[in-house]
Parts: C-alpha cells; structure tokens; sequence
C-alpha cells in the first residue's frame, strides 16, 4: 500500500512578523551566535532555546581542529539545558546563522546528528518542541514538533 506523509509549517517573510516573544529567542539567537568559535568553516551558527519556566538558554557552534569533534550549536544549547534543568521542558528552539557557507537565501535547517537529539528532547519530555528556523535574508519557518523533521527516526517506528 502506497502511503503519503505531509508535515505543515508556516512560513514568514521576516522573523520581524513573529510575536514578541519568540521574536525575542531569534535576538538572542544571533546575540549569542557572536560566540561561536567557528575558525574552520567561519559560519557562526546561534541556537536559543525557550524553557516552560521563561527561561531562554542560549548556545553556539564550538569547532576543534579535528573536525568531528566539535559541535552544533543545537545540541549545545540542548545538552546544557539537559545538564542543568534534566526536568524543564523545552518549548521552543530557535536556530540562526551567520556566514557564506550557506546562500543568503537558504534556511539554516539543523543537520541529521541535531535533528535525532532535538526529537530525543521531544520524546524524553513528552510534549513537541517548536522549531523556528531563520535565513539570513530573515526568511522564518515555523515547524510544530521536531517529529515533522524526521520522520521514521530509529526507534519510533
Ligand atoms: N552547524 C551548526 O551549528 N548547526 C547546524 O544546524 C549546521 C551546522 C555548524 C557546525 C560547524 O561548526 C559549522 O556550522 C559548519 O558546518
């Protein structure tokens, strides 16, 4: 039997159009994108994370010379707010980028390693996990849940 999967996301021109307070995790992303110590590739990649209690939690790209061993920012700011709130729940991460590596066009969408820890997340706390991801011409995409970005993830199917 043939079978078809659809996933719903809104786009935005600018992530200008977005309430304020995730208009405000998309500030913080590009605050805290300044620190990324990216030599290798100079693309300066920013992720904010929304916590149920307010917080925001903020994290940056953090490279090494061998290459592997370095890491997103999604699953920095992700194992941070894993190390230090193990209960809080994430509502909402947000993912920005500064750099040629990417067209100024192109929405920075979180590699395959980051996208299976972001689902984890969602799965460990039960409950979905906004995604909003940013181009750097300010193009937003809002998806629901991380489930959406990868479907048929090992173990859920
Ligand atoms: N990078 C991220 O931080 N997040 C992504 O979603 C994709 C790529 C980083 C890894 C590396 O430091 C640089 O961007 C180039 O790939």
């Amino acid at each position: 039997m043939e079978k078809i999967l659809t996933i719903q996301f809104r786009e935005l021109e600018s992530w200008k159009l977005l309430n304020d307070s995730d208009q405000e995790l998309v500030k913080k992303a590009y605050e805290i994108s300044q620190n990324a110590y990216a030599p290798y590739s100079e693309f300066y990649v920013g992720a904010s994370v929304q916590m149920a209690n307010g917080e925001i939690l903020t994290g940056s790209n953090q490279e090494n010379i061998a290459y592997p061993s370095g890491l997103c920012a999604e699953r920095v700011v992700l194992f941070y707010a894993g190390s230090q709130f193990p209960k809080t729940k994430i509502d909402t991460i947000c993912v920005v980028a500064k750099g040629d590596l990417l067209p100024f066009d192109k929405i920075l969408s979180p590699c395959g390693a980051c996208r299976q820890v972001m689902l984890e997340t969602e799965i460990r706390q039960t409950d979905q996990v906004r995604v909003i991801l940013v181009s750097q011409n300010e193009k937003t995409l809002i998806f629901n849940n991380v489930k959406d970005l990868l479907p048929f993830a090992f173990g859920t199917i």
